[in-house]
């Protein structure tokens, strides 16, 4: 039933990245749909290369026209629904974040990146009034250094902080694996490790995220 969307401006930030880690890690318990909202359908692309699991869906083609019967018809059959869309400056971004339970901003960690993020930010917070009650959202740091924190990435989550945005705990670091996933089909569990360096650390890191956000889908539903 919750319904999960990936919004932010800017193309590479890591929006579909995180929209398939987190729907294969969530289908290893429960039901998902996928909605590619994205005109360019990436994740039905990456649902082509097969290796899908059975509690898994893919729903193409999602666009203004269809998105509100989209999410409706995902929410009644899946325990999750997570949308990938394509930039924020949209209808079907509105649309998705006005639908959505919890609403995650994936930004990479510089200080060009946040403040692209804070056109996001805005849109969420539009809903927000729209709706009369504050849209539930989060920003994930995406492509981070798993070895070293930067500067740069301490000093943008530190200007997120003061600005009051929510910032996850947990980062979505850079790793081969998560890549991987797009060229060869399927979740982390369905990758060799022999092939892909460092999957174990990519499978903690992807396993810990899920974790924090059904943690606040949790506190969400429960209000
Ligand atoms: N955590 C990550 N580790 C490694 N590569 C990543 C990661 N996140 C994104 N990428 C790569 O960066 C590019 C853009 O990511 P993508 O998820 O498509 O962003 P968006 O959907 O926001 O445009 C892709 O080539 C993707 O493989
Ligand atoms: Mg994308």
């Amino acid at each position: 039933m919750p319904v999960i969307s990936m919004i932010s401006p800017k193309g590479g930030a890591g929006k579909t990245t995180t929209a398939v880690i987190l729907a294969t890690e969530l289908a290893a318990s429960y039901t998902v749909t996928i909605l590619d909202a994205d005109p360019n359908q990436p994740v039905k692309q990456w649902a082509d290369l097969g290796m899908q699991k059975p509690n898994l869906k893919v729903v193409p083609g999602v666009n203004q026209d269809n998105i509100t019967d989209e999410v409706e018809a995902a929410s009644a059959e899946s325990v999750f629904v997570i949308i990938d869309v394509e930039g924020s400056a949209s209808l079907t971004a509105a649309y998705a974040v006005g639908m959505s339970d919890f609403v995650l901003v994936p930004t990479q960690g510089s200080i060009l990146d946040a403040r692209q993020a804070t056109k996001a930010l805005k849109v969420i917070r539009d809903a927000g009034r729209l709706s009369g009650k504050a849209k539930p959202h989060a920003v994930v740091l995406t492509r981070t250094n798993p070895a070293i924190k930067t500067k740069n990435l301490t000093h943008v989550a530190r200007q997120l902080n003061e600005a009051g945005v929510p910032v996850l705990r947990t980062e979505l670091n850079e790793r081969e694996a998560f890549r991987s996933v797009f060229a060869y089909g399927g979740g982390l569990s369905d990758l060799d490790p022999k092939e892909v360096a460092n999957l174990d650390k990519a499978k903690i890191n992807a396993e810990k995220l899920t974790a924090e956000i059904v943690g606040h889908i949790k506190e969400v539903m429960a209000k």
